[in-house]
Formats: C-alpha cells, structure tokens, sequence
C-alpha cells in the first residue's frame, strides 16, 4: 500500500516505522524537515510539501498537536480543491469529538474518507500486543485499510460517528488518571510512615488493584441498567468515617485527591442511597450543573 504520514514527533515516526516494518510504501513529511531523516535512512520517501506527500499516499496519516493545524495542512497545503479525492485520511492527532466530527466534513469537502484515530500506546508500544488504537468514521474506509492500521497495534472500530474515538481515548486516559491519583496518594501514605514505596507497589498495590479491576464490570452493569441495588459493601458503611482523610491528616498528607471522591459518596447518601454500591455515584456525576 501506499501511506503518506504527516508529522514525525515521536508518536508519528514510530507509527511511519510500523509501516516500514509491514512492508508498505511510506511517503513522509514533517515540517521541520531534517526529522524526516532518520526514516529515510529506513526506506522512506521522503516528500518535499504536504501536497507532495498527499499526492503518494492512497491512506494520509496525520499525527501532529493539534486539530487547528491539521485543518491549515488538508485545507491549505494538501493541493487544493479536491486533493483528497479517493485518498483515506487517517487523522491521529489527539483532540475532542466536537473536533473529529467538523475534521470529517472539511475532509469530505476536500473528497477524502475520513478516520478519527485514539492511540491507546506511547510511541514504544507501536506494533506490539499490548497497544490498541481506537477508530471511528467512515465504515468502508475501515474495511479496506484496517491492515494497514494493523501495523500500529490492535485495531478496534468504534463506529460511523467519528467523534466516538476520542471520546472513548478520553474515557480511557481518565480512567488510567483516576488510578495514577490512586497510587499517588497510596504512596504519599506509605512514604510519610517511611515505607519503602516500591515494594509496596509490586507487593500489595498492583495485585490489590488487579483484584478490585474485577469488580468494574458488575458495576458497569449496573450503570447500564440503574440498577444499583446488587451490592456487598454499601455505601453507608463506605462514608461512616471519613478513616482516610483523618489518616492522611495525621500523617502530614493532604487528601486532595481523595476529598472529592469522599464527598461523592456522601452526597449519594445524602440522596438516600446509603444501601446501594460505590456504583451509583456516577449518577451524582451525571447531575453536573
Ligand atoms: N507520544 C505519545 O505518547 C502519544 C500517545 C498517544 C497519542 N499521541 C498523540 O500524537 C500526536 C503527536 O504526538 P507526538 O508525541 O508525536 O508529539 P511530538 O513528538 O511533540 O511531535 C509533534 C509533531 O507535530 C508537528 N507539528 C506541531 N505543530 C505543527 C504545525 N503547526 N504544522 C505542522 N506540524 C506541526 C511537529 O513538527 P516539527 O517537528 O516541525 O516541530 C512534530 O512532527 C499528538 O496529538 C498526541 O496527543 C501521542
């Protein structure tokens, strides 16, 4: 296949690398030239312009900082009129569903297929088993390149609306930063009594966490269903003693991370739900003025 990239930072080069390795033509371009340079040593084309690039690509990656210049590169310096005429776009940059979906049209106006792209990796996990990245747009577009995309990591296909990549990407990152809060305020706990961080984490920590990672899915449905009824450790019980932020306290560590979790639970029980799971308190979220 023939793939142009635009964009070479650390993600895009280990994504034109990928397609090296697969076997595909790979035209690149970045606009700070000497950084194609490496992969050109590699086996890529190197393209002198956007439209250059553009013009050998039959899929066009676009993995740059933002969706505003992503905008100035198709619309202003891809060529023209319908420069994207029969070519898939495959736009990877990280931005918001509001985003992907005006990309989509901009890049039909320019007679391009469009796909959002979410990469669930940093740029060295491109091509191995633990990476995934998200899709979403233009179905057809999906079926016929889906082994090119394959030479990033684990595709998964999330729909026709294209804002539905980042949203999931989104959920995802906020997920693994609820954790890293987590961890964050179980270290400071650990740290201020002197204990060895590290071998708290490999220890307790990570299989504690993988243990309560089982519990998610029967929460999840009960959101599904509002259904919050099917619990074993209630909500009341959960907020009778606020134990953690008056240990924190004591030990000289603030609990703001914590706080506004705590006070979640207790605004759901306020609410009448003391008898119900922690799941419930994705309703109070739900309320957001
Ligand atoms: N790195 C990660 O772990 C990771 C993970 C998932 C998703 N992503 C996403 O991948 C995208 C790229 O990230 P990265 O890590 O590759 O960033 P990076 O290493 O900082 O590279 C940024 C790239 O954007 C280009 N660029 C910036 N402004 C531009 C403009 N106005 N016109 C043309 N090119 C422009 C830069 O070109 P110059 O070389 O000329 O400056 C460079 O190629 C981001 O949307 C990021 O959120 C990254």
């Amino acid at each position: 296949m023939n793939v142009a990239v635009l964009g070479l930072g650390a993600m895009g080069t280990a994504l034109a690398d990928a397609l090296l390795a697969a076997g595909h033509r790979v035209t690149v371009w970045n606009r700070t030239a000497a950084r194609a340079d490496g992969l050109v040593g590699r086996g890529a084309r190197r393209a002198g312009s956007v439209a250059e690039a553009v013009a050998e690509g039959d899929v066009v990656i676009v993995c740059i900082l933002d969706y505003a210049d992503v905008g100035v590169l198709l619309e202003e310096q891809a060529g023209g009129g319908e420069a994207l005429r029969g070519r898939v776009v495959v736009n990877v940059t990280n931005g918001s569903p509001e985003e992907a979906r005006a990309m989509a049209k901009r890049v039909a106006g320019l007679g391009g297929a469009y796909l959002d792209g979410g990469i669930m990796a940093v740029p060295e996990m491109i091509g191995r088993p633990e990476a995934f990245v998200l899709y979403s747009g233009s179905r057809a577009a999906f079926a016929t390149y889906q082994g090119v995309l394959d030479a990033f990591a684990r595709s998964v296909y999330l729909g026709e609306d294209p804002g539905a990549a980042p949203l999931n990407d989104l959920a995802l990152l906020s997920g693994m930063y609820g954790m890293f809060g987590g961890f964050a305020h179980a270290a400071a706990l650990v740290r201020s009594a002197g204990g060895p961080v590290e071998e708290f984490t490999t220890g307790l920590l990570v299989p504690w966490l993988r243990a309560m990672c089982g519990a998610l899915p029967a929460m999840a449905a009960e959101i599904d269903s509002g259904d919050y009824g099917a619990t074993g450790s209630n909500l009341a019980m959960q907020v009778s003693h606020d134990s953690i932020g008056a240990v924190s306290h004591a030990q000289g560590v603030s609990d703001e991370l914590f706080a506004p979790v705590f006070a979640l639970m207790r605004r759901r029980v306020a609410g009448g739900h003391g008898d119900e799971g922690f799941a419930g308190v994705v309703e109070e979220l739900l309320r957001a003025p």
